[in-house]
């Protein structure tokens, strides 16, 4: 290359780094993978070493990125947080082994191998025991504030266990313990499938959606979601550690103060060793349920790791990078096939999904024959035809996903795809709704919508009808036995009878099953509804609000914003839905048919605390969080998850955080444990 073209590749993989930061940690939506982000970081790499006089000005490589978003308080870390480059190379590995012989002077060097999973990092603070503060990296010195959120992860205690055993630690007064925020990939699929029902786009992978979910404003929507966490690293500690003296005893540390640690590590002699954990880590992962991309291999001494320090000292935290750790990431599978065919799968609302069905193929140990394409944008961004030769990956995730077509082997008169602009069941023309990414059908009746909205009223998150899966509604559409929701509490044993050789006791059950669902719960039949925007949680919400179908009906914008953690999305997406007069239609017919859902409990109607809503926040004296609730509950309360001027009570305990500030700001008035009782009339 000659140095102006050097100069111009420097550029633009520079353009592009800074492209793909800004895709990942701002907007959480990557478009290329892990894999091929690291390659362009490592080419730029490797030329800014190689023409450092061509290179001049603000390097990208060793960008962290930044997290920080709009809507979150900032705060400082007491230590920064930094971050490692990544290797895909055993012998870089071995480099780095090396450069620690050299620097401390002894062979014999003791590592920590860890699973490195694939989340996003936080730093926890616990001051006297007590969960105080989670904050993202940000740039390293500075993240936001998502201690609101964090706190609805299951599995994290609010506060340490305090030692019981001398050989553990005192309680430090302050201690920042970093971690990684995750969500399982049974979970991301979840979610992704909602989000797709929901015309929204899909997360490209269960790191992005868990960095999305991190930064939602409403806590209430990040508890829907089950985020997980795992605790690994030591930041500032005050006074300085006493009982754990290097990484494999802060394991310990963590574990006995009752925090969620990694599932494996190793502690291992030398770098041989070190590789033997790794190759044993890439086998045992694969049967992990969350995504683990590599391994980090550290030196297990806090004294040695003090020794040789950072690289980078003395310059801005997201320079920094320690010389004692080192980020070995395992290479995705990947195979190569062919694109058969894009077909389009018809969700229950309609949204048109299209799905590469691909020629099988080998991958991590399953055969792969299709993957999802996500909505018409993403086909059109990776320009994916039928016929092509595609690189398909499987990284944590259990959905294979198309990396990029192999334009290089695109067989001649491939044509570029065009989405269908007719329902691929019913040939309505579809429609795209402002701002979604989706295309809808829009036909109420297009039977592939009707049979997922069948499918979903029956399923155990709704009705939870016995027997009704959806082999039978598929029998029972085929048929012609149902058309609708309203069919299924009309059915008779006779009509049933002809459908299966000696069906008359399956027949009978089926009727009985769906004849003892007319009461069932309100929000199960709220949720079953299919309204857009409106899972389980909401639709509880709604059933408490509104206490019958005919009510919830009629309810107002208004009545519906008024709601505790609704936004005025899923408040005019409830309004929109109820509009329609076929949904209205449906509602009735439901009614007639005999429909006879059964509000929540009256929960204690003249209760103290009737009608109101409270929100917890610190840890009381005696009661727990959950024993606090139902009192709340029995007297007529709701516990929220956030304040906000519709907040009646903030009942605050010790270390109370955010939350009683909040409160304080808008007035809302604050009880302790025994005003409480107070009120509660039990004193
Ligand atoms: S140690 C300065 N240990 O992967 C020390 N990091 O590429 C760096 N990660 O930024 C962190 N699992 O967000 C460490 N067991 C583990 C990890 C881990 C995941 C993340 C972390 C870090 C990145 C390193």
């Amino acid at each position: 290359m000659t140095p102006d073209e050097v100069q111009s590749r420097i550029a633009k993989l520079r353009a592009e780094v800074a492209y793909h930061d800004e895709r990942y940690h701002r907007q959480a939506r990557p478009e290329i993978s892990d894999f091929d982000y690291d390659r362009l970081k490592r080419e730029l790499a490797d030329l800014e070493a190689q023409f450092p006089q061509l290179a001049a000005g603000d390097s990208a490589t060793r960008r962290v990125g930044d997290d920080r978003t709009e809507g979150f308080v900032r705060v400082k870390h007491r230590l920064a947080m930094t971050t490692l480059d990544n290797t895909y190379d055993e012998a870089e590995l071995r480099e780095f082994h090396a450069r620690l012989v050299k620097a401390l002077g002894t062979p014999e060097l003791l590592y920590t191998v860890e699973p490195k999973i694939d989340g996003v990092a936080v730093s926890l603070t616990f001051e006297r025991g007590r969960l105080t503060r989670a904050v993202t990296r940000g740039d390293g010195e500075e993240g936001d504030d998502v201690t609101t959120n964090v706190r609805t992860i299951h599995g994290l205690p609010h506060a340490l266990k305090p030692a019981g055993d001398p050989l553990f630690a005192a309680m430090p007064d302050l201690i920042e313990i970093r971690g990684e925020i995750f969500l399982r990939d049974e979970e991301f699929q979840r979610i992704n499938r909602q989000q797709e029902e929901a015309g929204e786009a899909a997360y490209a992978n269960p790191r992005n959606l868990a960095a999305g979910t991190l930064k939602l404003l409403d806590p209430k929507l990040v508890a829907t979601r089950r985020l997980e966490i795992v605790l690994y690293g030591l930041g500032a500690c005050e006074p300085a550690p006493e009982g754990f003296d290097s990484q494999t005893s802060f394991h310990e540390q963590l574990k006995h103060w009752g925090l969620p640690v990694v599932a494996k590590f190793w502690t291992v002699s030398g770098i041989d060793a070190a590789w033997v954990a790794i190759q044993e880590l890439d086998v045992l992962r694969r049967s992990l349920p969350f995504g683990t991309d590599g391994a980090v291999v550290k030196l297990d001494s806090f004294a040695q790791q003090k020794v040789v320090g950072y690289r980078g000292e003395g310059q801005a935290a997201r320079k920094l990078s320690p010389r004692w750790a080192c980020a070995y990431k395992f290479a995705p599978d990947r195979a190569e096939t062919r694109v058969r065919a894009i077909t389009i799968q018809v969700g229950r609302t309609g949204a048109l999904t299209p799905v590469a069905e691909l020629e099988p193929v080998q991958l991590a140990g399953t055969t792969v024959k299709r993957a999802t394409l996500h909505n018409a944008d993403e086909i059109a961004r990776k320009d994916v035809r039928v016929g092509d030769a595609v690189l398909v990956e499987k990284a944590g995730e259990i959905i294979p996903a198309v990396v990029r077509v192999l334009v290089e082997k695109r067989p001649p008169h491939c044509e570029a795809y065009v989405f269908p602009d007719k329902c691929p069941v019913c040939g309505t023309p579809v429609v795209r709704i402002e701002g979604g990414v989706a295309w809808r059908c829009p036909n109420p009746e297009c039977p592939e919508k009707v049979r997922r909205k069948l499918e979903h009223f029956a399923s155990k998150a709704c009705m939870d009808i016995d027997g009704l899966g959806e082999e039978i509604v598929d029998l029972l559409l085929k048929h012609r036995l149902i058309r609708s929701i309203p069919d299924l509490f009309r059915l008779k044993v006779v009509d049933l009878l002809p459908l299966k050789k000696s069906g008359e006791v399956w027949a009978g059950n089926l009727v009985n099953a769906i004849a003892a669902r007319r009461t069932a719960d309100l929000w199960r039949v709220i949720h079953g509804l299919g309204i857009p925007q409106v899972g389980a949680a909401s639709a509880k919400d709604l059933a408490r609000r509104f206490r019958s179908l005919e009510a919830l009906a009629e309810a107002s914008l208004n009545d519906l914003v008024q709601i505790d953690g609704f936004g005025e999305k899923t408040a005019e997406a409830v309004r929109t839905w109820f509009n329609e007069p076929v949904n209205r239609a449906l509602v009735s017919e439901l009614l007639e048919a005999g429909l006879r859902p059964t509000p929540p409990p009256e929960a204690a109607a003249g209760g103290a605390l009737a009608g109101k809503t409270v929100v917890l926040t610190g840890t009381l004296p005696t009661l727990s969080r959950e024993e606090a609730t139902a009192k709340i509950e029995a007297a007529g309360g709701k516990v929220s998850g956030s304040v906000s001027r519709k907040t009646h009570y903030v009942l605050a305990g010790e270390d109370a955080g955010s939350k009683l500030e909040k409160a304080k700001t808008l007035g809302v008035p604050v009880l302790d444990e025994a005003g409480l009782k107070a009120l509660l009339g039990e004193t």
